[in-house]
């Protein structure tokens, strides 16, 4: 089974962007955590991080036919992008969405998720530990022991 883990914008920045909120793992550091918890569940996994949202719905609509699922953090596109979601929905890929920080607790902007409507489920505010329970939980979902 293979899994896609797309980034959206100014993740390329964990571990030094707002560290009180996002900690300080950085993304290369969750990319080889993921890696080790892919390798126990006997999944293949591709990367990516982008900071434009065409980029990010391009990747998407490369999942089609290559990739079982898919595991997202959109960044503020997840707020904003309705285009994103209509990818998601254009190539049937299930995707688990997941934020380091607790959205509903922040900025009354933020406590909207576009993307939400269309997932198979939402991980957040557990920090980057949320993308292996996001990993878990999506293929759980796919191949159900
Ligand atoms: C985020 C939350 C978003 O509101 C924000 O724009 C991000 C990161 C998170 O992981 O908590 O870029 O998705």
């Amino acid at each position: 089974m293979r899994i896609a883990v797309l980034n959206g914008p100014n993740l390329n920045l964990l571990g030094t962007r707002e560290p009180e909120i996002y900690g300080t793992t950085t993304l290369r550091d969750i990319e080889s955590r993921l890696r080790q918890v892919a390798s126990v569940l006997g999944v293949t996994l591709e990367f990516g991080q982008w900071n434009g949202e065409g980029e990010l719905i391009d990747a998407v609509q490369r999942l089609y036919g290559r990739c079982e699922g898919a595991v997202i953090n959109a960044g503020a596109y997840t707020h904003t992008s309705l285009a994103l979601r209509d990818a998601f929905a254009a190539v049937r890929v299930p995707f688990v969405e997941v934020h380091l920080s607790n959205i509903f607790a922040r900025e009354p902007e933020r406590r909207h998720s576009v993307l939400a409507a269309e997932a198979v489920g939402m991980v957040c505010g557990l920090g980057a530990y949320g993308y292996e329970l996001a990993l878990r939980g999506l293929v759980a979902r796919l191949a159900p022991q």
